[in-house]
């Protein structure tokens, strides 16, 4: 059993852009544009491009850090704009892309979790840890709405993770650690 397919969100820069394998020179790479703030679906180009086999992994990692913090002056337009890229963007991403990740757990019998069946991967952060005391300024950057984001993105991976465990998708999300 083999990965077939990998959609990584963000990869324009970043660690979207290392994860995708901007390497690749050949006709195995294809890059879709896309905006998880929009509902315009690129499910169906993305369907042409995987095929029968379906999607193997989803990598939801575009994510913006504006810089707020509890004492910034009350904007909830900056709030909102930054939750609707880095929750509800993912979440839609998930919702949408669902039936192609279905169709590739659906190839694979049994009742394996693995990445190279079907995944769903947040590149989530250790700042959406609620365990984790902090601060919305670390010191060096102002992030309330980001780590609120965060840990929502946190929560409904572990809904969605339990959604899905009849069609045997594995849901994770992780925290790359600290990446210039
Ligand atoms: N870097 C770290 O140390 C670190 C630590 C913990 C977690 N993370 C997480 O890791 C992920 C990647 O971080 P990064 O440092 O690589 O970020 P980055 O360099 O700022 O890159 C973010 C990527 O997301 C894209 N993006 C932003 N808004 C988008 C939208 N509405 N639709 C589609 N793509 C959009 C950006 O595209 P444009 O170029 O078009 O803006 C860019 O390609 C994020 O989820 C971040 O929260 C990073």
């Amino acid at each position: 059993m083999a990965i077939h397919s990998v959609l990584v969100s963000g990869s324009s820069r970043g660690i979207g852009l290392g994860l995708d394998l901007h390497a690749i020179n050949d006709k195995r790479l294809h890059i879709v544009e896309l905006d998880v703030s929009c509902d315009k679906s690129i499910e169906e180009a993305v369907d042409s491009i995987v095929g029968d086999k379906g999607l193997t992994i989803l990598v939801n990692n575009a994510a913006i850090l504006t810089g707020y913090d509890f004492f910034s002056k009350p904007d909830r337009k900056m709030i909102n704009e930054l939750m609707n890229v880095n929750t509800t963007g993912a979440v839609i991403m998930m919702q949408m892309f669902y039936p192609l990740i279905k169709r590739a757990a659906d190839l694979v019998p049994g009742d394996e979790f693995s990445s190279s069946r079907a995944a769903i991967v947040q590149i989530s952060s250790d700042l959406g840890s609620i365990s984790i005391p902090k601060k919305s300024f670390t010191g060096r950057v102002k992030v309330l709405d980001y780590c609120m984001s965060k840990s929502a993105l946190n929560q409904a991976s572990r809904i969605i993770a339990h959604d899905v465990e009849t069609d045997h998708i594995l849901v994770t999300a992780v925290h790359p650690g600290w990446v210039q």
